[in-house]
């Protein structure tokens, strides 16, 4: 008789009781339309993928300020609601589970994408490169420093965009604090060179971003948020983002833990790209000092799943690029069936063609006989 693999077999996160230990890892997908409004075969995108143990969503707009690309969606308006509440019922009628993550761009952003106004960021220094706008690409722009008087504000538009999430009828938030976006600015000395209480210490650099924790859990629970982070990233670059990363990250993750937020998921390494990662950076140290669940992501197959789980490692695994074009992706891996690859034309923008019109493996082989 098979063995059911132990990532494939139910488990409880929280209160809540996951499928398995598979985490669908947020997917920027660009197919909201310019009002950031999800269109229907969302809701049949994300529902096809409900055999996850748990869903988080693209990254989505918390305000019209923190837009950075095309077509992403927002959850700051009633028709965003409206349009969410069709996922989370179809996700919730194949019995899955769906966080949304809660996103503010920064100065990873541009005029084009905010109506000609400069993106904000804890202090104005260019992110290296180019970036993705309505006609293309485009080279990032000087940003503009937030106010110190404007800090509350972002706080409470991540307060309103969790309350709206609520509304929509998620299971739970995740805070995306990675990929250099507004949140990981102000956590790294190279992107934070405030002289207010938001810049400076260590302890001042994560005010703003535990300011909207706090925020967030007052809505939702601990028990029902996460949060993203990727100490090791050089987004949107090839150079170190912090002085001291292991520092800077372990008194995050302190801080997080202190707060009982229900897991961080940690991408290890650098995102999509490779899980290298400098001697002096220890996921495991990092798990050891939250108390709550840890997400590993980057790279996963399910037997580095296997191996990191039996090493006691970690507990979930996120996985994002094979579900692109495997909506059963966890039969496949149950079954050690082959994966089918995603043509990267089909990541970003577009229609349901390749990205809602995936067929399950079953019918995919009956497509070939
Ligand atoms: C098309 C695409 C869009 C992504 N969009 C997001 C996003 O919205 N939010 C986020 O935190 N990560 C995003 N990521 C990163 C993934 O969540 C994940 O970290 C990465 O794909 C590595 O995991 P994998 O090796 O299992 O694909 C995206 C990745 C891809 C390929």
């Amino acid at each position: 008789m098979q063995t059911i693999s132990p990532i494939l077999q139910p488990v409880t996160l929280g209160g809540l009781r996951l499928k398995n230990r598979i985490v669908m890892a947020p997917m920027t997908r660009s197919r909201a339309d310019d009002a950031g409004v999800p269109p229907d075969y969302a809701a049949d995108y994300y529902a096809q993928r409900a055999d996850a143990g748990l869903i988080i969503t693209e990254a989505t707009n918390i305000s019209a300020q923190a837009r950075g690309y095309p077509r992403t969606p927002g959850i700051w308006t009633e028709a965003q609601v409206a349009a969410w509440q069709r996922v989370t019922a179809a996700v919730h009628r194949r019995d899955g589970k769906i966080f949304l993550q809660l996103w503010h761009t920064g100065r990873m952003s541009h005029p084009d994408m905010l109506a000609g106004a400069l993106p904000v960021a804890p202090s104005a220094i260019r992110p290296e490169g180019q970036i993705r706008v309505h006609d293309g690409m485009k080279d990032f722009v000087t940003p503009r420093a937030l106010e110190t008087a404007e800090i509350a504000g972002i706080v409470d538009d991540y307060r309103h965009a969790a309350i709206n999430a609520k509304a929509a009828g998620f299971d739970g938030v995740e805070i995306h604090s990675a990929n250099n976006y507004l949140l990981e600015q102000f956590v790294r000395d190279s992107t934070n060179h405030r002289t207010d209480e938001y810049g400076g210490s260590l302890e001042n650099r994560l005010r703003l971003p535990l300011a909207v924790v706090r925020a967030v859990v007052e809505v939702w629970g601990a028990e029902r948020v996460g949060i993203r982070i990727s100490p090791v990233t050089t987004t949107p670059g090839n150079t170190p983002l912090d002085s001291d990363t292991m520092a800077t990250f372990g008194a995050y993750v302190d801080a997080l833990s202190g707060l009982g937020l229900l897991y961080i998921h940690d991408i290890e390494g650098v995102t999509q790209l490779s899980r290298e990662a400098d001697d002096d950076i220890s996921f495991a140290e990092l798990r050891q000092r939250f108390s709550g669940a840890y997400i590993a992501n980057n790279q996963y197959t399910l037997a580095l799943a296997e191996h990191t789980l039996a090493a006691g490692d970690a507990d979930l695994f996120s996985i994002g690029r094979p579900f692109i074009a495997n909506p059963d992706l966890i039969q496949r891996l149950g079954n050690g069936a082959p994966l089918a690859e995603a043509p990267k034309q089909y990541w970003y923008g577009g229609d349901a063609t390749g990205y809602s019109d995936w067929p399950a493996m079953a019918a995919s082989m009956a497509a070939a006989d």
